[in-house]
């Protein structure tokens, strides 16, 4: 394997070693796909400032997100089922990001437990929380991310109905896999990978199963989660969310103005400027396109991050520049972790790590915390 030096080599990696059904899940977004591609394509809308001859010595990428140091700012965003990427992906995504300085946000969905990531890891993690209607079930879990000593509870908003998305329809996609000869085939041609994953006994959704009423095996699974997500969630359930929870809280998947100002009404420590990688509305403008509408309507209320579409240290500092205090990123570290397990995590931050870095000494910014709509010298959004 060349050495990746983009997320589109590590992409390319992933594309080899993991099962299409995998693979697909996590490069696909819903219906038509057009707001996973506006995602990544209106990034290139906004052009930065090239600026010549200032001192770009000692330069930092330090900053701090609900008041948690990172390295950059950029976290690892919750993704369900990373441990069919890899092996145990949750609890190697979570050590490189540990030892990268960043922090790492562990899915409801993973396929690794709450309390197998607190095994392997010295310092907090996130904890990210879709609301069922088993409300038992949830003040449980939030328990558990508590006595696991996250310190960050991540409220998914936009996800209470699931957005169709073809490819996993097709593949027929489950954790574990089904045992067809359609899937079989699949499998038989990422040996590595199924090595790996025979190596483990994390195959099913460790935070659910066994812990939820009534679901003790995977073969219930499915039907469970399709009947239990809450569609009746509402603002207020937040406040209930926000008094059990008790530490820092981000409210992810805002998209709009008026969304957003009721978010910073909530007392919420951060919302999260998303459609959720484009995987649940298509026709959505892309999150980077409503970041400065966003930012304008209640920047100075409610610390705003975004996620979807990045591809590069560029990204992030575009993002940085137009108001968000962090981004977070999906697929690009699904891929390294689906290429190269721990190693392609870390691969895949310091490539992002290295692009910002050098972004921001030509754009004349040697601080992260002073880059400002000051470096963009225009926006096509
Ligand atoms: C495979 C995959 C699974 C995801 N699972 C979850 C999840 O369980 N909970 C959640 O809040 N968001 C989930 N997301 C959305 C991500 O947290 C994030 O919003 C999105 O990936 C950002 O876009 P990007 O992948 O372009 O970086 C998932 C995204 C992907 C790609």
């Amino acid at each position: 394997m060349s050495k990746p030096l983009t997320i589109a080599d590590l992409k390319t990696h992933a594309r080899r070693r993991v099962p299409k059904m995998f693979f697909d899940y996590a490069d696909s977004g819903s219906w038509t796909e057009g707001t996973y591609r506006a995602n990544e394509e209106d990034f290139a809308k906004v052009k930065l400032r090239q600026r010549v001859l200032v001192d770009m010595t000692n330069r930092s990428l330090a900053t701090t997100m609900v008041g948690q140091e990172a390295s950059m700012p950029v976290a690892l965003a919750p993704t369900g089922l990373c441990g069919m990427q890899h092996a145990d992906g949750e609890m190697l995504a979570a050590k490189a990001a540990e030892e990268f300085g960043v922090p790492f946000t562990l899915s409801t969905m993973s396929i690794c437990s709450i309390e197998d990531v607190a095994s392997v890891t010295s310092k907090p993690f996130w904890f990210q929380l879709y609301v069922m209607k088993d409300r038992d079930f949830i003040n449980n879990l939030i328990d558990r991310a508590k006595a696991a000593k996250c310190s960050a509870l991540m409220l998914t908003l936009d996800l209470q109905i699931l957005g169709q998305r073809h490819k996993d329809l097709r593949n027929g996609l489950s954790a574990p896999p089904k045992w067809t000869l359609h899937h079989g085939m699949q499998l038989a041609t990422k040996p590595f990978w199924c090595m790996d994953m025979l190596r483990t006994k994390r195959r099913g959704f460790g935070n659910i199963v066994g812990h939820a009423k009534n679901v003790s095996d995977l073969s219930s699974l499915s039907s469970w989660t399709a009947e239990q997500f809450d569609p009746q969630l509402s603002w207020k359930d937040v406040a209930w969310i926000k008094e059990r929870w008790g530490g820092k809280l981000i409210l992810k998947g805002i998209l709009d103005e008026e969304d957003a100002r009721a978010a910073a009404e909530t007392g919420a420590d951060a919302i999260i400027v998303s459609n959720h990688g484009g995987r649940q509305l298509d026709g959505a403008l892309s999150s980077i396109s409503m970041l400065p509408r966003i930012v304008d309507a209640v920047g100075d209320r409610i610390e705003v991050h975004l996620d979807g579409g990045i591809r590069s240290g560029q990204d992030v500092l575009k993002a940085v520049a137009l108001g968000a205090r962090g981004t977070y990123i999906g697929r690009p570290y699904l891929y390294g972790l689906g290429a190269m397990g721990k190693a392609g995590v870390t691969t895949a931050l310091e490539i992002i790590g290295k692009e910002m870095d050098v972004t921001m000494a030509l754009c004349g910014k040697r601080d992260i915390q002073t880059v400002d709509r000051s470096v963009i010298a225009e926006t096509r959004l």
